[in-house]
Protein backbone atom coordinates (compact mmCIF):
# COMPACT_ATOMS: atom_id res chain seq x y z
CA UNK A 1 0.00 0.00 0.00
CA UNK A 2 1.32 3.21 -1.15
CA UNK A 3 -0.78 5.49 0.57
CA UNK A 4 0.90 5.86 4.00
CA UNK A 5 -1.62 6.59 6.86
CA UNK A 6 -0.18 5.20 10.07
CA UNK A 7 -0.30 8.16 12.68
CA UNK A 8 -1.68 8.88 15.09
CA UNK A 9 -3.87 11.76 13.87
CA UNK A 10 -5.05 9.71 11.09
CA UNK A 11 -4.43 6.36 12.48
CA UNK A 12 -4.45 3.20 10.14
CA UNK A 13 -4.75 0.73 13.16
CA UNK A 14 -8.01 2.40 14.57
CA UNK A 15 -9.61 2.79 10.82
CA UNK A 16 -13.29 1.12 11.35
CA UNK A 17 -12.55 0.75 15.20
CA UNK A 18 -15.61 0.22 17.20
CA UNK A 19 -16.95 2.01 20.42
CA UNK A 20 -16.22 0.18 23.10
CA UNK A 21 -18.40 1.11 26.01
CA UNK A 22 -15.78 2.22 29.48
CA UNK A 23 -18.57 3.29 31.71
CA UNK A 24 -21.61 1.12 33.30
CA UNK A 25 -24.66 3.79 32.39
CA UNK A 26 -28.63 3.52 32.22
CA UNK A 27 -29.52 1.10 29.50
CA UNK A 28 -33.05 1.85 29.59
CA UNK A 29 -34.49 1.24 25.73
CA UNK A 30 -33.81 -1.45 25.53
CA UNK A 31 -32.21 -0.89 22.81
CA UNK A 32 -28.34 -1.29 21.44
CA UNK A 33 -25.74 1.13 19.28
CA UNK A 34 -22.91 0.43 17.74
CA UNK A 35 -20.91 2.77 16.13
CA UNK A 36 -17.33 2.36 13.85
CA UNK A 37 -15.41 5.28 12.88
CA UNK A 38 -13.15 6.20 9.91
CA UNK A 39 -10.88 8.78 9.06
CA UNK A 40 -8.69 11.47 11.36
CA UNK A 41 -8.74 12.02 15.08
CA UNK A 42 -11.57 14.30 14.90
CA UNK A 43 -13.95 11.56 13.40
CA UNK A 44 -12.87 9.70 16.51
CA UNK A 45 -13.28 12.85 19.06
CA UNK A 46 -17.03 13.45 17.42
CA UNK A 47 -17.98 9.37 18.12
CA UNK A 48 -17.20 10.15 21.44
CA UNK A 49 -19.90 12.39 21.49
CA UNK A 50 -22.29 10.72 19.66
CA UNK A 51 -22.03 7.17 22.24
CA UNK A 52 -22.37 10.56 24.89
CA UNK A 53 -25.68 11.46 23.52
CA UNK A 54 -27.06 8.20 23.08
CA UNK A 55 -26.19 6.42 26.24
CA UNK A 56 -27.62 9.93 28.05
CA UNK A 57 -30.95 8.95 25.81
CA UNK A 58 -31.00 5.16 27.31
CA UNK A 59 -29.20 3.02 24.67
CA UNK A 60 -26.24 0.59 25.07
CA UNK A 61 -23.40 0.27 23.71
CA UNK A 62 -22.17 -2.77 21.48
CA UNK A 63 -19.10 -3.79 19.95
CA UNK A 64 -20.45 -6.37 18.05
CA UNK A 65 -22.97 -5.18 15.07
CA UNK A 66 -24.44 -8.41 14.73
CA UNK A 67 -26.47 -7.38 18.43
CA UNK A 68 -27.03 -4.12 17.24
CA UNK A 69 -30.76 -2.00 17.07
CA UNK A 70 -28.54 0.67 15.11
CA UNK A 71 -25.63 0.46 13.24
CA UNK A 72 -23.58 3.99 12.66
CA UNK A 73 -20.68 4.53 10.72
CA UNK A 74 -18.87 7.95 10.98
CA UNK A 75 -17.21 8.74 7.67
CA UNK A 76 -14.33 10.25 6.16
CA UNK A 77 -14.25 12.00 2.77
CA UNK A 78 -10.44 13.42 2.48
CA UNK A 79 -9.62 11.00 0.06
CA UNK A 80 -11.66 8.73 -2.37
CA UNK A 81 -10.26 5.87 -1.19
CA UNK A 82 -11.80 6.52 2.70
CA UNK A 83 -15.00 6.78 0.77
CA UNK A 84 -14.41 3.29 -0.94
CA UNK A 85 -13.93 1.79 2.56
CA UNK A 86 -17.07 3.00 3.85
CA UNK A 87 -18.50 1.95 1.24
CA UNK A 88 -18.01 -1.68 1.36
CA UNK A 89 -18.44 -1.64 4.79
CA UNK A 90 -22.39 -0.50 4.23
CA UNK A 91 -22.37 -3.41 1.60
CA UNK A 92 -21.87 -6.12 4.72
CA UNK A 93 -24.46 -3.80 7.02
CA UNK A 94 -26.43 -4.38 4.59
CA UNK A 95 -26.51 -7.56 3.95
CA UNK A 96 -27.67 -8.14 8.41
CA UNK A 97 -30.55 -5.69 7.11
CA UNK A 98 -31.92 -8.29 5.09
CA UNK A 99 -32.12 -10.46 7.70
CA UNK A 100 -33.32 -7.81 10.53
CA UNK A 101 -35.00 -5.56 8.65
CA UNK A 102 -35.64 -3.58 11.87
CA UNK A 103 -32.22 -2.55 11.59
CA UNK A 104 -31.20 1.03 11.16
CA UNK A 105 -28.45 1.61 9.38
CA UNK A 106 -27.02 5.29 9.69
CA UNK A 107 -24.32 7.48 8.17
CA UNK A 108 -22.37 10.23 10.26
CA UNK A 109 -19.70 12.68 9.27
CA UNK A 110 -18.18 13.81 6.38
CA UNK A 111 -19.33 11.50 3.50
CA UNK A 112 -22.84 12.01 5.43
CA UNK A 113 -22.44 16.05 4.47
CA UNK A 114 -20.44 15.83 1.03
CA UNK A 115 -23.31 13.36 -0.32
CA UNK A 116 -26.61 14.62 1.95
CA UNK A 117 -29.67 12.81 0.82
CA UNK A 118 -27.76 11.64 -2.43
CA UNK A 119 -26.94 9.24 0.04
CA UNK A 120 -30.39 7.57 0.75
CA UNK A 121 -30.30 7.27 -3.66
CA UNK A 122 -27.32 5.60 -3.65
CA UNK A 123 -27.33 3.23 -0.78
CA UNK A 124 -30.77 2.63 -0.43
CA UNK A 125 -30.82 0.51 2.41
CA UNK A 126 -29.30 3.69 4.71
CA UNK A 127 -31.68 5.27 7.35
CA UNK A 128 -30.11 8.19 8.82
CA UNK A 129 -27.77 10.67 6.95
CA UNK A 130 -26.30 12.87 9.95
CA UNK A 131 -23.47 16.01 9.32
CA UNK A 132 -21.12 16.65 11.67
CA UNK A 133 -23.25 19.56 13.17
CA UNK A 134 -26.36 17.47 13.83
CA UNK A 135 -25.86 14.94 16.50
CA UNK A 136 -27.53 16.70 18.92
CA UNK A 137 -30.71 15.93 16.77
CA UNK A 138 -29.37 12.46 16.43
CA UNK A 139 -32.46 10.91 18.69
CA UNK A 140 -35.16 12.46 17.23
CA UNK A 141 -34.05 11.90 14.09
CA UNK A 142 -33.80 7.55 15.38
CA UNK A 143 -37.31 8.21 16.26
CA UNK A 144 -38.27 9.18 12.44
CA UNK A 145 -36.34 6.74 10.91
CA UNK A 146 -37.94 3.70 13.70
CA UNK A 147 -41.00 5.15 12.35
CA UNK A 148 -40.10 4.32 8.71
CA UNK A 149 -39.14 7.63 7.49
CA UNK A 150 -35.79 8.54 6.02
CA UNK A 151 -34.05 10.78 8.44
CA UNK A 152 -31.23 13.59 6.88
CA UNK A 153 -29.93 16.49 9.24
CA UNK A 154 -26.79 18.01 7.16
CA UNK A 155 -27.26 21.45 8.29
CA UNK A 156 -24.14 23.31 8.95
CA UNK A 157 -23.41 25.41 11.98
CA UNK A 158 -21.77 28.56 12.62
CA UNK A 159 -21.76 27.95 16.69
CA UNK A 160 -22.26 24.31 17.57
CA UNK A 161 -18.70 22.65 19.18
CA UNK A 162 -20.69 20.15 21.66
CA UNK A 163 -19.10 22.18 24.15
CA UNK A 164 -21.20 21.06 26.91
CA UNK A 165 -21.19 17.39 26.38
CA UNK A 166 -18.75 15.04 27.91
CA UNK A 167 -17.45 12.70 25.14
CA UNK A 168 -17.69 9.03 26.83
CA UNK A 169 -14.23 7.66 26.29
CA UNK A 170 -13.81 4.87 23.79
CA UNK A 171 -11.54 2.81 25.94
CA UNK A 172 -8.36 2.98 24.24
CA UNK A 173 -5.76 3.21 26.52
CA UNK A 174 -7.04 5.06 29.75
CA UNK A 175 -3.76 7.19 29.61
CA UNK A 176 -3.85 9.65 26.63
CA UNK A 177 -6.73 11.14 25.09
CA UNK A 178 -8.06 13.85 22.20
CA UNK A 179 -9.42 16.67 23.31
CA UNK A 180 -11.79 18.65 20.43
CA UNK A 181 -11.26 22.50 20.84
CA UNK A 182 -12.62 24.01 17.37
CA UNK A 183 -14.31 22.45 14.80
CA UNK A 184 -14.35 23.16 11.25
CA UNK A 185 -12.01 25.34 9.04
CA UNK A 186 -11.72 28.61 6.89
CA UNK A 187 -8.56 28.19 4.61
CA UNK A 188 -9.85 26.84 1.67
CA UNK A 189 -7.05 24.92 0.52
CA UNK A 190 -7.77 23.97 -2.67
CA UNK A 191 -7.87 20.19 -2.48
CA UNK A 192 -9.58 20.02 0.63
CA UNK A 193 -12.81 18.83 1.29
CA UNK A 194 -12.74 19.92 5.01
CA UNK A 195 -14.09 23.19 4.80
CA UNK A 196 -17.15 21.56 2.87
CA UNK A 197 -18.26 18.84 5.05
CA UNK A 198 -17.11 20.20 8.26
CA UNK A 199 -18.04 23.98 8.16
CA UNK A 200 -16.81 27.58 8.76
CA UNK A 201 -14.42 27.59 11.55
CA UNK A 202 -15.30 28.13 15.17
CA UNK A 203 -13.38 27.90 18.80
CA UNK A 204 -14.94 25.60 21.84
CA UNK A 205 -15.37 27.32 25.13
CA UNK A 206 -12.33 27.46 26.75
CA UNK A 207 -13.26 26.61 30.12
CA UNK A 208 -15.27 23.66 28.96
CA UNK A 209 -12.16 22.60 27.46
CA UNK A 210 -9.78 23.38 30.36
CA UNK A 211 -12.57 21.46 32.83
CA UNK A 212 -12.67 18.29 30.27
CA UNK A 213 -8.76 18.26 30.91
CA UNK A 214 -9.08 18.46 33.89
CA UNK A 215 -11.67 15.66 34.42
CA UNK A 216 -9.04 13.77 32.51
CA UNK A 217 -6.48 13.79 34.37
CA UNK A 218 -8.13 13.28 37.67
CA UNK A 219 -9.67 10.20 36.27
CA UNK A 220 -6.10 9.17 35.66
CA UNK A 221 -5.61 10.06 31.81
CA UNK A 222 -1.71 11.68 31.41
CA UNK A 223 -1.83 13.42 28.33
CA UNK A 224 -4.52 15.39 26.24
CA UNK A 225 -3.86 16.48 22.53
CA UNK A 226 -6.23 19.53 21.58
CA UNK A 227 -7.59 18.65 18.19
CA UNK A 228 -8.78 21.42 15.99
CA UNK A 229 -7.88 21.67 11.81
CA UNK A 230 -6.37 24.98 12.40
CA UNK A 231 -5.11 25.41 15.74
CA UNK A 232 -3.09 27.98 16.08
CA UNK A 233 -6.30 30.09 15.21
CA UNK A 234 -7.85 29.61 18.42
CA UNK A 235 -9.80 32.43 19.15
CA UNK A 236 -12.65 32.27 21.72
CA UNK A 237 -14.55 35.34 23.94
CA UNK A 238 -15.40 34.91 27.22
CA UNK A 239 -18.56 36.33 27.73
CA UNK A 240 -20.51 38.81 30.93
CA UNK A 241 -21.53 34.86 32.76
CA UNK A 242 -18.23 33.53 32.16
CA UNK A 243 -15.75 36.65 32.38
CA UNK A 244 -15.19 36.55 35.98
CA UNK A 245 -13.61 33.16 35.81
CA UNK A 246 -10.55 32.53 37.00
CA UNK A 247 -9.01 30.52 34.40
CA UNK A 248 -9.92 33.01 31.92
CA UNK A 249 -8.16 36.21 34.12
CA UNK A 250 -5.44 34.23 35.25
CA UNK A 251 -4.32 32.75 31.38
CA UNK A 252 -4.85 36.55 30.03
CA UNK A 253 -2.75 37.95 32.71
CA UNK A 254 -0.24 35.23 32.70
CA UNK A 255 -0.44 35.63 28.29
CA UNK A 256 3.17 36.86 27.28
CA UNK A 257 1.46 38.15 23.81
CA UNK A 258 -1.35 40.40 25.54
CA UNK A 259 -0.29 41.82 28.21
CA UNK A 260 -3.50 40.63 30.09
CA UNK A 261 -6.71 41.82 31.17
CA UNK A 262 -10.26 40.18 32.33
CA UNK A 263 -12.62 39.30 30.15
CA UNK A 264 -9.67 39.31 27.00
CA UNK A 265 -10.18 37.23 23.85
CA UNK A 266 -8.50 33.57 24.62
CA UNK A 267 -5.65 32.73 22.17
CA UNK A 268 -4.50 29.30 21.22
CA UNK A 269 -1.20 29.95 23.51
CA UNK A 270 -2.93 31.26 26.94
CA UNK A 271 -5.27 27.96 25.70
CA UNK A 272 -2.31 26.06 25.92
CA UNK A 273 -0.79 27.59 29.17
CA UNK A 274 -3.78 27.12 31.03
CA UNK A 275 -4.09 23.31 30.22
CA UNK A 276 -0.26 23.17 30.90
CA UNK A 277 -0.72 23.93 34.74
CA UNK A 278 -3.47 21.50 35.38
CA UNK A 279 -0.38 19.42 36.67
CA UNK A 280 3.09 19.12 35.12
CA UNK A 281 2.37 15.49 35.07
CA UNK A 282 -0.20 16.02 32.16
CA UNK A 283 1.24 16.34 29.18
CA UNK A 284 -0.10 18.41 26.33
CA UNK A 285 0.15 17.87 22.67
CA UNK A 286 -1.95 19.53 20.17
CA UNK A 287 -2.54 19.12 16.23
CA UNK A 288 -2.73 20.73 13.87
CA UNK A 289 -0.75 23.76 12.65
CA UNK A 290 -1.09 25.81 9.81
CA UNK A 291 2.78 27.40 8.97
CA UNK A 292 0.92 30.71 8.45
CA UNK A 293 -1.00 30.90 12.27
CA UNK A 294 1.79 29.21 14.40
CA UNK A 295 3.22 32.11 16.24
CA UNK A 296 6.56 32.75 18.59
CA UNK A 297 4.13 32.85 21.39
CA UNK A 298 3.17 29.59 20.87
CA UNK A 299 6.29 28.42 20.58
CA UNK A 300 7.51 30.01 23.76
CA UNK A 301 4.94 28.52 25.69
CA UNK A 302 5.78 25.06 24.67
CA UNK A 303 9.37 25.81 25.95
CA UNK A 304 7.95 26.93 29.38
CA UNK A 305 6.52 24.25 30.26
CA UNK A 306 7.85 21.05 30.50
CA UNK A 307 4.79 19.51 30.29
CA UNK A 308 3.83 20.86 26.90
CA UNK A 309 5.52 17.92 24.65
CA UNK A 310 8.20 19.04 21.90
CA UNK A 311 6.50 17.98 19.17
CA UNK A 312 5.06 20.09 16.25
CA UNK A 313 3.40 18.78 13.38
CA UNK A 314 3.66 21.42 10.55
CA UNK A 315 2.32 20.38 6.94
CA UNK A 316 4.14 21.66 3.91
CA UNK A 317 2.08 19.61 1.53
CA UNK A 318 4.97 20.83 -1.59
CA UNK A 319 7.73 22.38 -1.24
CA UNK A 320 7.18 24.02 -4.88
CA UNK A 321 6.40 27.83 -4.79
CA UNK A 322 3.92 27.23 -7.94
CA UNK A 323 2.18 24.25 -6.54
CA UNK A 324 1.74 25.82 -2.88
CA UNK A 325 0.00 28.94 -4.80
CA UNK A 326 -2.53 26.62 -6.77
CA UNK A 327 -3.24 25.02 -3.66
CA UNK A 328 -3.95 28.16 -2.02
CA UNK A 329 -1.53 27.34 1.11
CA UNK A 330 -0.58 31.16 1.80
CA UNK A 331 2.69 30.67 2.21
CA UNK A 332 6.08 30.10 0.39
CA UNK A 333 8.32 27.59 0.63
CA UNK A 334 10.80 30.23 1.77
CA UNK A 335 8.36 31.42 4.70
CA UNK A 336 7.63 27.54 5.89
CA UNK A 337 11.20 27.00 5.92
CA UNK A 338 12.11 30.68 7.93
CA UNK A 339 9.09 28.53 10.33
CA UNK A 340 11.09 25.68 11.03
CA UNK A 341 14.29 27.55 11.94
CA UNK A 342 12.44 29.50 14.08
CA UNK A 343 11.15 26.49 15.93
CA UNK A 344 14.67 24.82 15.92
CA UNK A 345 15.83 28.43 17.60
CA UNK A 346 13.12 28.40 20.10
CA UNK A 347 13.01 24.48 20.26
CA UNK A 348 16.43 23.17 19.72
CA UNK A 349 15.06 19.67 20.10
CA UNK A 350 11.85 19.64 18.61
CA UNK A 351 10.25 16.76 16.89
CA UNK A 352 8.94 18.09 13.47
CA UNK A 353 6.55 16.08 11.10
CA UNK A 354 4.71 16.94 8.10
CA UNK A 355 1.83 16.09 5.55
CA UNK A 356 2.71 15.87 1.82
CA UNK A 357 1.21 15.33 -1.29
CA UNK A 358 2.47 14.58 -4.48
CA UNK A 359 1.04 14.55 -8.08
CA UNK A 360 -1.14 17.98 -7.22
CA UNK A 361 -2.15 19.34 -10.41
CA UNK A 362 0.24 20.80 -13.06
CA UNK A 363 3.10 18.88 -10.93
CA UNK A 364 6.28 18.56 -12.49
CA UNK A 365 9.33 16.85 -12.03
CA UNK A 366 10.75 20.27 -11.00
CA UNK A 367 8.14 21.12 -8.26
CA UNK A 368 9.07 17.08 -7.39
CA UNK A 369 12.21 18.14 -6.85
CA UNK A 370 11.54 20.90 -4.66
CA UNK A 371 9.38 18.83 -2.20
CA UNK A 372 12.14 16.29 -1.31
CA UNK A 373 14.50 19.23 -1.39
CA UNK A 374 12.39 20.70 1.09
CA UNK A 375 11.93 17.43 3.45
CA UNK A 376 15.71 17.39 3.01
CA UNK A 377 16.16 20.90 4.97
CA UNK A 378 12.97 20.16 7.57
CA UNK A 379 14.53 16.68 8.21
CA UNK A 380 10.96 15.45 9.49
CA UNK A 381 10.60 12.91 12.13
CA UNK A 382 8.03 11.63 10.49
CA UNK A 383 5.38 12.43 7.53
CA UNK A 384 1.81 11.71 6.41
CA UNK A 385 2.22 11.09 3.00
CA UNK A 386 -0.83 10.82 0.49
CA UNK A 387 -0.93 10.93 -3.74
CA UNK A 388 -3.20 13.55 -4.86
CA UNK A 389 -7.16 12.15 -4.65
CA UNK A 390 -9.27 14.96 -6.59
CA UNK A 391 -12.57 15.88 -4.35
CA UNK A 392 -15.92 16.82 -6.07
CA UNK A 393 -16.73 20.07 -4.85
CA UNK A 394 -13.34 21.43 -4.23
CA UNK A 395 -11.33 24.64 -5.70
CA UNK A 396 -9.00 22.48 -6.96
CA UNK A 397 -11.69 20.02 -8.66
CA UNK A 398 -13.09 23.16 -9.83
CA UNK A 399 -10.48 24.92 -11.53
CA UNK A 400 -7.67 22.44 -12.29
CA UNK A 401 -7.45 19.88 -14.10
CA UNK A 402 -6.09 16.24 -12.28
CA UNK A 403 -3.56 15.87 -14.92
CA UNK A 404 -0.50 13.68 -13.56
CA UNK A 405 -1.26 10.02 -14.45
CA UNK A 406 -1.47 8.19 -11.49
CA UNK A 407 1.37 6.26 -12.01
CA UNK A 408 3.11 8.96 -12.00
CA UNK A 409 1.25 10.26 -8.78
CA UNK A 410 2.61 7.35 -6.87
CA UNK A 411 5.71 7.04 -8.42
CA UNK A 412 6.54 10.24 -6.53
CA UNK A 413 4.90 9.13 -3.62
CA UNK A 414 6.94 6.19 -3.23
CA UNK A 415 9.93 8.67 -3.88
CA UNK A 416 8.80 10.65 -0.98
CA UNK A 417 8.12 7.49 1.40
CA UNK A 418 11.44 6.48 0.31
CA UNK A 419 13.18 9.64 1.32
CA UNK A 420 11.01 10.00 4.53
CA UNK A 421 11.67 6.66 5.99
CA UNK A 422 15.67 7.53 5.44
CA UNK A 423 15.16 10.69 7.30
CA UNK A 424 13.36 9.28 10.13
CA UNK A 425 16.09 6.48 10.44
CA UNK A 426 18.51 9.61 10.78
CA UNK A 427 16.87 11.05 13.18
CA UNK A 428 16.34 7.62 15.33
CA UNK A 429 19.72 6.92 14.89
CA UNK A 430 20.58 10.39 16.47
CA UNK A 431 18.90 9.34 19.01
CA UNK A 432 20.85 6.44 20.53
CA UNK A 433 22.74 6.89 23.72
CA UNK A 434 20.12 9.79 24.72
CA UNK A 435 17.84 9.50 27.54
CA UNK A 436 14.32 10.19 27.35
CA UNK A 437 11.34 10.71 30.02
CA UNK A 438 8.64 8.15 28.30
CA UNK A 439 4.67 8.56 29.72
CA UNK A 440 3.74 4.36 29.64
CA UNK A 441 0.78 3.85 27.43
CA UNK A 442 0.53 0.21 27.50
CA UNK A 443 2.39 -3.00 26.64
CA UNK A 444 4.56 -3.25 23.55
CA UNK A 445 2.87 -4.47 20.07
CA UNK A 446 5.30 -6.66 20.23
CA UNK A 447 5.53 -8.60 23.81
CA UNK A 448 4.28 -7.98 26.81
CA UNK A 449 7.01 -8.03 28.47
CA UNK A 450 7.81 -4.62 27.09
CA UNK A 451 6.73 -1.21 27.53
CA UNK A 452 5.52 1.29 24.77
CA UNK A 453 5.35 5.08 25.11
CA UNK A 454 6.65 8.16 23.83
CA UNK A 455 9.07 10.78 24.47
CA UNK A 456 8.10 14.78 24.12
CA UNK A 457 9.39 14.61 20.17
CA UNK A 458 6.14 12.00 19.99
CA UNK A 459 8.87 9.09 19.19
CA UNK A 460 7.46 5.57 20.14
CA UNK A 461 9.72 3.92 22.80
CA UNK A 462 10.09 0.52 23.78
CA UNK A 463 11.70 -0.95 26.69
CA UNK A 464 11.68 -4.19 28.56
CA UNK A 465 9.46 -4.00 31.61
CA UNK A 466 11.56 -6.45 33.74
CA UNK A 467 13.21 -4.88 37.04
CA UNK A 468 10.66 -2.23 37.67
CA UNK A 469 7.32 -1.67 39.12
CA UNK A 470 6.01 0.62 36.60
CA UNK A 471 2.09 0.67 35.41
CA UNK A 472 0.60 2.39 32.74
CA UNK A 473 0.22 5.86 32.88
CA UNK A 474 4.07 6.05 34.91
CA UNK A 475 6.80 8.04 33.51
CA UNK A 476 10.15 6.65 32.64
CA UNK A 477 13.67 7.33 32.04
CA UNK A 478 14.88 5.46 29.00
CA UNK A 479 17.99 4.73 27.52
CA UNK A 480 18.08 4.45 24.08
CA UNK A 481 20.77 1.38 22.56
CA UNK A 482 18.98 0.33 19.23
CA UNK A 483 16.00 1.59 16.71
CA UNK A 484 13.94 0.54 14.05
CA UNK A 485 12.66 3.59 11.38
CA UNK A 486 9.85 3.74 13.85
CA UNK A 487 10.51 2.79 16.91
CA UNK A 488 13.33 3.45 19.29
CA UNK A 489 14.58 0.78 21.69
CA UNK A 490 16.21 1.01 25.03
CA UNK A 491 16.11 0.31 28.86
CA UNK A 492 14.93 1.82 31.76
CA UNK A 493 16.90 3.45 34.11
CA UNK A 494 15.07 5.47 36.75
CA UNK A 495 11.14 6.00 37.40
CA UNK A 496 9.54 9.37 38.92
CA UNK A 497 6.56 10.98 38.88
CA UNK A 498 8.25 14.43 39.58
CA UNK A 499 8.91 15.83 36.35
CA UNK A 500 11.13 18.44 38.38
CA UNK A 501 13.25 15.73 38.88
CA UNK A 502 13.80 14.93 35.29
CA UNK A 503 16.22 18.41 34.84
CA UNK A 504 18.83 17.24 38.15
CA UNK A 505 18.81 13.75 36.06
CA UNK A 506 19.64 15.11 33.08
CA UNK A 507 22.20 17.50 33.97
CA UNK A 508 23.59 14.35 35.51
CA UNK A 509 23.87 11.83 33.06
N1 LIG B 1 -5.84 14.30 -1.75
C1 LIG B 1 -4.79 13.82 -1.05
N2 LIG B 1 -4.49 14.19 0.20
C2 LIG B 1 -5.30 15.10 0.78
N3 LIG B 1 -5.27 15.66 2.00
C3 LIG B 1 -6.31 16.50 2.11
N4 LIG B 1 -7.03 16.49 0.97
C4 LIG B 1 -6.41 15.63 0.13
C5 LIG B 1 -6.67 15.21 -1.19
N5 LIG B 1 -7.70 15.70 -1.88
C6 LIG B 1 -4.21 15.41 2.98
C7 LIG B 1 -3.45 16.70 3.33
C8 LIG B 1 -3.97 17.02 4.70
C9 LIG B 1 -4.21 15.64 5.27
C10 LIG B 1 -5.11 15.60 6.45
O1 LIG B 1 -4.79 14.94 4.19
O2 LIG B 1 -2.08 16.41 3.34
O3 LIG B 1 -3.05 17.77 5.48
FE1 LIG C 1 -8.16 21.17 4.70
FE2 LIG C 1 -6.38 23.17 4.53
FE3 LIG C 1 -8.35 23.26 6.38
FE4 LIG C 1 -6.34 21.48 6.66
S1 LIG C 1 -6.12 23.73 6.69
S2 LIG C 1 -8.56 21.08 6.90
S3 LIG C 1 -5.89 20.95 4.53
S4 LIG C 1 -8.61 23.32 4.16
Amino acid sequence: MLELTNTRLHDEDRQGEAFSPSVDHNYTTGKKFYIESYGCAMNFADSEIVASILQGKGFGATRNFEEADLVLVNTCSIREKAEQTVRSRLHIFRQLKRSKPSLLIGVLGCMAERLKSKFLEEEKLVDLVVGPDAYRTLPVLIEEAEGGQKAVNVLLSREETYADISPIRIDSNGVTAFVSIMRGCNNMCSFCVVPFTRGRERSRDAISIVKECEALYNEGYREVTLLGQNVDSYYWYPNSDNVDNEFISGAANNSPSTGGGRGEAVTFAMLLETVAKISPLLRVRFSTSHPKDITDDVLHIICRYENICNYIHLPVQSGSNRILQLMNRTYTREWYMSKIKRIREIIPDCGISSDIITGFCTETVEDHLDTLDLMKFARYDMSYMFFYSERPGTLAAKRYQDDVPEETKKRRLDEVVKLQNKLSRESNLKDIGKTFKVLIEGDSKRSAGDWRGRSTQNKVIVFPKKGFDFVKGDYAFVKIHDCTGATLIGEAIITTDAPMVEMEISATL
